[in-house]
C-alpha cells in the first residue's frame, strides 16, 4: 500500500517546503487540478508540476477534475507527471485520453465519481494502470468520506481478479485512519490523504498513523 499526500491541504504560499517534509515518507504526492466548471473550485495547472519538479524528487500523481482534459494532456506530460488520471465523466474519447498519457510516458489511471458505477469501467479497465474511486464528491478538501463507496471498490477489485489484471485501485476522498482500512480491506492499494496529512504539524507522524490503521484493523 501507498500513502499519497494531496498537496490541495498543504500551505500553497510554501508549497515546495510542504512536498519536502513529506517526502522522504512517501513515494508519491498527490496533484489536484481543478477547472472551475467540472468541480466549483479553480487550483493549480502544469507550472506547479514542473515548478515541483525542480525543487522536490518525489514522483507525482495528477488528478484532473477538468472538463475535456485531453487538451491539457501534453502540457502535464511536458511538465513531468509520473501518474495522470482523467475523469471518465469529463472525457468524450477517454481511450484516446488514456492513450495519449502512455505515449507520453506516464501512468495513466481513470476516475469515477461517485454517482458514476463500477460498470462504466468495463470498456475501459484494460486498458488503465489504476483507477480512481471518489469517495467523496470531487471539488474541495476536508469532506466526509461516503460509505457506499466501500462496495463499489469491491465490485472493482473483483472485476480486475475476474479479468487477472495488474490494475491498481486508488482511493480520493476523506480517507485517514478510521475509513483508511475499509478501503484497504476491499482491496484498494493507493490512498490519497489531504486533511489527514496536512493539517497536522508533525506529517511524518500523520502518515505513520495511517499506515500502522491498516495493521491495528487487522490484528
Ligand atoms: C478532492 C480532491 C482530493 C482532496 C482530498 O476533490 O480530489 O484529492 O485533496 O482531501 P481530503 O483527504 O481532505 O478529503
Ligand atoms: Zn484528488
Amino acid at each position: 500500500m501507498k500513502i499519497l499526500p494531496s498537496i490541495l491541504s498543504a500551505n500553497f504560499a510554501r508549497l515546495a517546503d510542504e512536498v519536502r517534509d513529506v517526502e522522504k515518507d512517501v513515494d508519491l504526492i498527490h496533484v489536484d487540478v481543478m477547472d472551475g466548471h467540472f468541480v466549483p473550485n479553480i487550483t493549480m495547472g502544469a507550472n506547479v508540476v514542473h515548478a515541483l519538479k525542480q525543487e522536490t524528487q518525489v514522483a507525482q500523481d495528477v488528478h484532473l477534475m477538468v472538463d475535456e482534459p485531453i487538451h491539457l494532456l501534453p502540457s502535464f506530460l511536458d511538465a513531468g507527471a509520473d501518474m495522470i488520471s482523467v475523469h471518465y465523466e469529463a472525457c468524450t474519447h477517454l481511450h484516446r485520453a488514456i492513450q495519449m498519457i502512455k505515449d507520453g510516458g506516464a501512468k495513466a489511471g481513470v476516475v469515477l465519481n461517485p454517482s458514476t458505477p463500477a460498470s462504466a469501467l468495463e470498456s475501459i479497465i484494460k486498458d488503465v494502470d489504476y483507477v480512481l474511486i471518489m469517495t467523496v464528491d470531487p471539488g474541495f478538501g476536508g469532506q466526509r468520506f461516503l460509505p457506499s463507496m466501500i462496495d463499489k471498490i469491491k465490485a472493482v477489485h473483483e472485476m480486475i481478479v475476474t479479468s487477472n489484471l495488474s490494475v491498481q485501485i486508488e482511493v480520493d476522498g476523506g480517507v485517514d485512519a478510521e475509513t483508511l482500512p475499509l478501503c484497504f480491506n476491499a482491496g484498494a492499494t493507493l490512498f490519497v490523504a489531504g486533511s489527514a496529512i496536512f493539517t497536522f504539524a508533525d506529517r511524518h507522524a500523520a502518515i505513520e498513523k495511517l499506515i500502522r490503521s491498516v495493521q491495528q484493523n487487522n490484528e
